[in-house]
């Protein structure tokens, strides 16, 4: 059987670093649920839907390609706002729902691990999860990642803009109705505010590892 491992957190915690991290330690494979509601995000910003017009919203849903995620288009302020607000909406959670939890079984008996990364995959997709992990960082430090990660890769980026957004984000992620972002009562929560990223992952092989020690 394959074991699943939930990684859960805020905007900018690091939940990808990480998870492609680990990805690459188990040879598991990771979807990123979040690139979900971004690719919906981007069709809505594409096709200018009024974010009120939830009957278009999902059908649009059905223009997604799950397995073409990897577009630099879904990462911009605009889709980071407009996937924070349709990701409130049930129905569109619902819709997306089915995909995640059959993306492990695409891999049939071949892997030993799936990494599922989000919101409320330890809560919600897959409750009944091997792993859960609930990485933590408080905003302050998030914000400055973002802002190194941007102006490393040559990018304009404002530190108080990044932080204001981050922010909004969690607000909203956390205060929604459906599946508000919260640590799942049976995971592992890894404040990784003072702590880097190898530390991070050091700590996340312990507990796939069931080692006191690495
Ligand atoms: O992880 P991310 O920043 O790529 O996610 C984009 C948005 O999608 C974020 O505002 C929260 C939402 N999201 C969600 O509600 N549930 C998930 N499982 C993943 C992401």
């Amino acid at each position: 059987m394959t074991k699943i491992i939930a990684i859960d957190g805020p905007a900018s915690v690091g939940k990808s670093t990480l998870a492609k991290k680990i990805a690459k330690k188990f040879k598991a494979p990771v979807l990123f649920s979040g690139k979900l509601y971004r690719a919906l995000a981007l069709e809505i910003i594409k096709r200018k839907i009024n974010l009120n017009n939830t009957e278009e919203i999902l059908r649009s849903i059905t223009s997604i390609d799950p397995g073409n995620l990897s577009s630099a288009e879904l990462y911009s302020s605009q889709v980071d706002s407009v996937s924070s607000i349709i990701s409130a909406k049930k129905q569109v959670r619902n819709k997306l729902i089915t995909f995640q939890r059959s993306f492990p079984k695409k891999y049939g008996n071949n892997i030993k691990f799936a990494i599922i990364e989000g919101r409320d995959i330890g809560t919600i997709i897959f409750p009944k999860a091997n792993y859960k992990i609930f990485l933590w960082a408080v905003s302050e430090v998030r914000a400055k990642r973002r802002y190194d990660q941007l102006r490393k890769n040559g990018k304009n980026a404002s530190y108080s803009k990044i932080f204001r957004e981050i922010n909004v984000r969690d607000q909203k992620d956390m205060t929604r109705e459906i599946a508000p972002l919260m640590p799942a009562a049976n995971s592992v929560l890894l404040d990784t505010s003072y702590i880097d990223i190898e530390q991070a992952f050091k700590a996340i092989k312990r507990i796939i590892l069931k080692t006191k020690t690495i």
